[in-house]
């Protein structure tokens, strides 16, 4: 570890920059050839990637897994997933295969509106900008045209702008509330664009109205917003209580479904719990947007804020039950974009969309959607019968005789020794010391 600032990192070419990392490193990690191997081959593919981000020295692999079977809408999709967590694409394909069998998933509600604001303060009078928000909002509105043409073009743009006074979230600021429909785009840099081109608007339109000690209108920010509570998805699945039994470990299907009932209602009203199950529909979620190159960050943000939308953090999803019918049902914000951006850049992104058909945007929210409730479905499922470590248990062995380089008949050997044993990294080393003395 060194000390000392470094200047100019930025300015270093790609391979003086890592011959750099590589020197901070142990000579037995050999990280400068591990940094070259995990680079794309393709040359013009290597660079569009790298320069998705800045300062790039190598790329960093996610395994990516198909998620086969997820029907949605009558539809049957392979999906994509990218992710490290083990067993997520197994309970996802598990869970989508059982739901694919019983009529899938149904998408029963999409919004589409998403938000961006400017925020500014008026140190003026406070009637006079309401006095002038007619004339302004016309003034705004007339400006954005230009760089609306093509989303309108497209079927999109903007659907309303309003001024709203947020001098409860601090003296003397309004806010600008713009709303706009971006089709099968995210949308986040035309949002972006149109609300500095406000921003830059606002100065303009007020500029008359300075003092020459000062601005009267002061432009704080112009974001869009990643709370998307107008851009969800609704999704559904239900089956009689009846075609349970294949998968209620030996459960009487009605106490398997009670036990059910009651986990989502520990999930809806006990936040601890609640993180924890939303978290188990976001390994679906995020997995299917890393895999189609969208914004897993923005989406998670969104989620949890949507979560706690009436004071508590709540589960998103939920489980009923009428004459023996059980639904389980998840409603999430979901701004997603399938083109534009990395989804046209990244070449497995891209791949991803061809994958599953290349979908509009609200088809996709209905697949992403779809998963997240699948693996949510797993989890559930798993926690009120058999416990998640049974699963898990396989994998972790796996991934532990990976890790200690054990193939062949040792492996075989070590698979069924821990078949009902527990597995730990040490009891794995101890078992192979024993065979081996
Ligand atoms: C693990 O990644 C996710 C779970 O904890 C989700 C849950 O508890 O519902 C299994």
């Amino acid at each position: 570890m060194h000390k000392e600032i470094i200047h100019g990192f930025s300015k270093l070419t790609e391979e003086e920059k890592r011959n750099f990392i590589a020197m901070l490193c142990n000579e037995s990690s050999h990280a400068g050839e591990k940094f070259e191997g995990y680079l794309m081959e393709d040359e013009t593919e290597r660079s569009q990637f790298l320069d998705l981000s800045e300062n790039t020295i190598s790329s960093f692999h996610t395994p990516y897994g198909i998620a086969p079977n997820v029907m949605v809408d009558g539809r049957v999709y392979h999906v994509p997933m990218a992710i490290e967590e083990s067993s997520v694409v197994a309970a996802a394909s598990h869970s989508a295969r059982f739901w694919a069998e019983r009529g899938g998933f149904h998408v029963t509600r999409v919004t589409t509106v998403k938000l961006g604001h400017v925020y500014f303060t008026w140190l003026g009078y406070p009637e006079y900008i309401w006095e002038r928000w007619h004339v302004l909002k016309l003034f705004l509105l007339e400006r954005l045209k230009k760089l609306t043409i093509n989303m309108v073009r497209r079927g999109g743009g903007i659907l309303s702008l309003e001024l709203i006074d947020a001098a409860k979230t601090a003296e003397n600021l309004f806010k600008l509330e713009l709303k706009v429909e971006t089709i099968n785009s995210m949308g986040a840099n035309f949002i972006n664009t149109c609300l500095e081109d406000m921003a830059e608007a606002l100065d303009l339109f007020f500029a008359v109205d300075n003092d020459p000690e000062g601005k009267k209108c002061q432009v704080a920010m112009a974001i869009l917003s990643n709370y998307t509570p107008e851009c969800t998805v609704t999704v559904e699945a239900s089956s009689h209580i009846d075609h349970f039994k294949p998968i209620s470990e030996r459960l009487p299907v009605g106490v398997f479904a009670d036990k059910m009932m009651l986990a989502y209602q520990i999930a809806k009203n006990d936040p601890s719990r609640a993180v924890t199950h939303n978290k188990g529909i976001m390994n679906g979620v995020d997995a299917v947007l890393m895999a189609t190159g969208n914004d897993y960050r923005a989406a998670e943000a969104a989620a949890h804020a949507f979560a706690a939308r009436d004071g508590q953090y709540r589960s998103l999803s939920w489980c009923s039950m009428q004459d023996d019918i059980l639904t389980f049902g998840m409603t999430i914000p979901l701004a997603v974009g399938t083109v534009g951006g990395i989804t046209n850049l990244h070449p497995l992104a891209r791949l991803s969309l061809e994958i599953l058909g290349n979908p509009t945007a609200k088809e996709l929210m209905g697949i992403v959607a779809s998963v997240g409730l699948a693996t949510n479905f797993a989890a559930i499922r798993s926690l009120i019968t058999t416990g998640i470590q049974k699963g898990h248990m396989r994998l972790h062995l796996s991934n532990i005789l990976n890790t200690l380089n054990v193939d062949g008949t040792l492996r075989e050997e070590a698979e069924a020794w821990f078949i009902n044993r527990k597995v730990s990294f040490n009891a794995v080393k101890h078992f192979l010391h024993e065979r081996s003395s």
